[in-house]
């Protein structure tokens, strides 16, 4: 099913924990100079125009992005600012291009996008980059690649979540992905609602022992996500400080 489209949701408050999160991972990785892979199972169109039909509609990014306030000389301010320096201010960056403000030389990038449309705009966006781009099933693919080189990295596991095995799916790939490159990182973002449906998709990454953060939206939509959540294995050395100091960009939206 591919009916989820990011731009409804992109730069609102589930997009600041994650994003926020993201650029800290990925500052800490990038402090030494041996290169990384960066790859991510569920890639989006990379960049989101914060004027258009689809963030009017839902309101999301003026909840988010709108009110949040992110730190220009953090990780997430940084790739902010080199983002809107380089497209435009009413452009809100999707998890390629925050990664793509980060990544050096002697890194590589691999990302899966299997949406027809959001793949084309993901290559055309992404033209430049360097980035290996796929249109193909995000959790097949990966695996098939895995163990990428550089061995040091970081998986971003981002699926949208139309389905309820999605959480089970989730848990199973990380098992498997870890087992393969054990050298990875994997953040897997999830959202948190009502129904608690994320406790499946945690208790199956229970072995690999993740690093949890989660949030709460301090106005949580009236039917649906009360808050985000990140579950992070394999986490560089100093993650858990630098994701408590990422999480002052959502000082104004998170409870
Ligand atoms: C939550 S969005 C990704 C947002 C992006 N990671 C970001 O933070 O900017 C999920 C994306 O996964 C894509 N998708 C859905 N099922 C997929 C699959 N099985 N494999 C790869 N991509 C898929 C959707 O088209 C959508 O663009």
């Amino acid at each position: 099913m591919l009916s989820y489209q990011h731009a409804y949701h992109a730069g609102g408050p589930a997009d600041v924990h994650k994003h926020a999160a993201l650029a800290a991972m990925l500052a800490l990785l990038t402090r030494k100079g041996r290169g990384i892979s960066y790859a991510e199972t569920h890639a989006g169109r990379g960049l989101y125009d914060l004027d258009g039909p689809e963030a009017a509609r839902t309101g999301e990014a003026a909840a988010g992005i709108g009110q949040a306030e992110a730190d220009p000389a953090s990780p997430y301010g940084e790739a902010l600012a080199m983002v809107r320096a380089e497209f435009g201010p009413r452009f809100y960056p999707g998890s390629p291009v925050i990664a793509w403000a980060f990544l050096r030389p002697q890194d590589r990038m691999t990302l899966m996008e299997l949406h027809p449309a959001e793949h084309a705009a993901l290559h055309e966006t992404m033209a430049g980059s360097g980035a290996s781009i796929h249109h193909r099933e995000g959790f097949e693919r990966l695996l098939a690649l895995a163990p990428l080189s550089p061995r040091r990295g970081l998986v971003l596991v981002d699926p949208s979540y139309e389905v309820k095995t999605e959480y089970a799916d989730a848990a199973r790939f990380a098992l498997r992905l870890a087992a393969k490159w054990p050298q990875a990182a994997i953040m897997i973002w999830y959202p948190v609602l009502p129904a608690g449906r994320h406790a499946e998709l945690l208790a199956g990454i229970a072995p690999l022992r993740p690093l949890v953060n989660e949030v709460t939206f301090r106005h949580p939509p009236s039917r649906g996500m009360t808050g985000s959540g990140l579950a992070i294995a394999n986490g560089p050395y100093g993650a858990r400080e630098a994701l408590d100091a990422a999480m002052t960009a959502g000082t104004g939206i998170f409870a």
